[in-house]
């Protein structure tokens, strides 16, 4: 019984995370990728993970250190889920 509910517990953080780290996406898109185009550029494009991962890190070379290449993941990571 305690097993179950550790494991419980395990997936449900496991989800939260995933969750707050999409969330956490779609805010640095919002704030960092609206200041040279706007967001519906991106918003009606339908790529998968790797393309936008080109796309994002091509961006934060754009913006001379504006986007960091940790931030272009978490940019990707979400515009691919959106
Ligand atoms: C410093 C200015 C700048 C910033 C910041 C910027 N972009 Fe761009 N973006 C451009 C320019 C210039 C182009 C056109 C040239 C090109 O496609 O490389 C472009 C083109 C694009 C395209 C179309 C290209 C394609 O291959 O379909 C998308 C999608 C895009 N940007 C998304 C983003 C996203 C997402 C972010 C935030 C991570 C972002 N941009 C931030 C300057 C910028």
């Amino acid at each position: 019984m305690k097993n179950a509910i550790f494991t419980v517990a395990i997936i449900f953080s496991g989800a939260l995370y995933a969750c707050s780290s999409i969330q956490e996406g779609k805010e640095l898109f919002a704030s960092k990728c609206a200041g040279c185009h706007k967001l519906e550029r991106s918003l009606k494009e339908t790529k998968n993970l790797a393309e936008w991962r080109k796309i994002t890190h091509r961006m934060a070379g754009y913006s001379d250190g504006g986007i960091t290449g940790k931030e272009a993941e978490k940019i990707a990571e979400y515009l691919a889920k959106k």
